[in-house]
């Protein structure tokens, strides 16, 4: 693939998490790539897709990303070293309180970015500020429906239990982390963007059985702590034995495990 493969070029080949591959396809997909146009990437993570679009962009436009995580930005500060790219400028912040001028921004993306923050009403007031009239904002997030297949075994399991309070928080959590789009494109509008497209697109994580599936590097390290955090310690035991079992069970009946990843694509501009 690369005639002189230096140890740099090799971790470039691997640098896209694959959880994000899919949701990063429809967006970069849909930004109008256009030059000398400034850029604003929120929670860019280990610098995807902000270096991707750094790269599409070219020279000629400036290329902010904006994330709380000191890890992440080491991370991709140094992709970004590797690649000798010039057009980027990271910042350490909260999309709650973006460190750009009025009206200074003429696209805005964000992969799976916008519906991990704590505020998503203060983050689209940010968004509406910073961009120009006209400007795209394009972002991706998985739907509340996100593996409906467990957490409908989940809430049947708790429910079982009694555990009604448990019952509540599960449903704040999705509604939290995933909330209904209608509710997205509502709070949208009500911030000045015209919605053009949304798009709504679906994979599967598919496991030959239960361990395979907890052991999974994603699932433990993105899921498992969120749905333990839900329960009462001395009922952790219990409910996720109930739980596996119900999941055993789709198992036997459909030979893998299936959990379905709804997403969705929302294109919009500043009015
Ligand atoms: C699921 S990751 C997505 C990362 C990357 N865009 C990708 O596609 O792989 C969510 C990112 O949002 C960042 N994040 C969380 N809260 C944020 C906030 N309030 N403002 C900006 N970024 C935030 C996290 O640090 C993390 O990098």
């Amino acid at each position: 693939m690369f005639p002189n493969n230096s140890s740099k070029q090799l971790e470039m080949c691997d640098e896209l998490p694959f959880w994000s591959a899919p949701f990063g396809i429809k967006l970069l997909d849909k930004i109008k790539y256009k030059t000398d146009i400034s850029c604003l990437d929120i929670g860019f993570g280990t610098g995807f897709p902000i270096i991707e679009i750094a790269q599409r962009l070219g020279n000629s436009c400036k290329i902010y990303g904006i994330d709380p995580s000191d890890d992440f930005i080491n991370h991709t500060a140094k992709k970004i070293e590797n690649l000798k790219l010039n057009n980027v400028n990271l910042l350490k912040g909260f999309a709650e309180n973006i460190p750009l001028y009025d009206n200074s921004i003429d696209l805005i993306s964000s992969n799976n970015g916008i519906n991990n923050v704590f505020d998503l009403n203060k983050v689209f007031s940010e968004c509406s500020r910073i961009l120009k009239k006209g400007g795209q904002f394009v972002f991706t997030m998985n739907t509340n429906l996100t593996m409906i297949e467990f957490y409908l075994e989940f809430e049947k399991t708790l429910s079982e239990l009694k555990m009604f309070d448990e019952i509540n928080k599960l449903k704040e959590h999705i509604n939290c982390k995933r909330p209904p789009i209608a509710l997205v494109s509502n709070l949208l509008s009500s911030h000045n963007f015209v919605i053009n497209s949304i798009e709504y697109d679906n994979f599967n994580y598919k496991f030959a059985d239960i361990n395979s599936m907890l052991n999974h590097n994603f699932i433990k390290s993105a899921f498992i702590n969120s749905w333990i955090d839900l329960l009462p310690e001395s009922k952790v035991m219990e409910v996720f034995q109930l739980v596996l079992e119900k999941v055993e069970i789709q198992l036997k009946m459909f030979g893998e495990i299936k959990l379905s990843i709804p997403f969705v694509t929302i294109d919009c501009f500043q009015n």
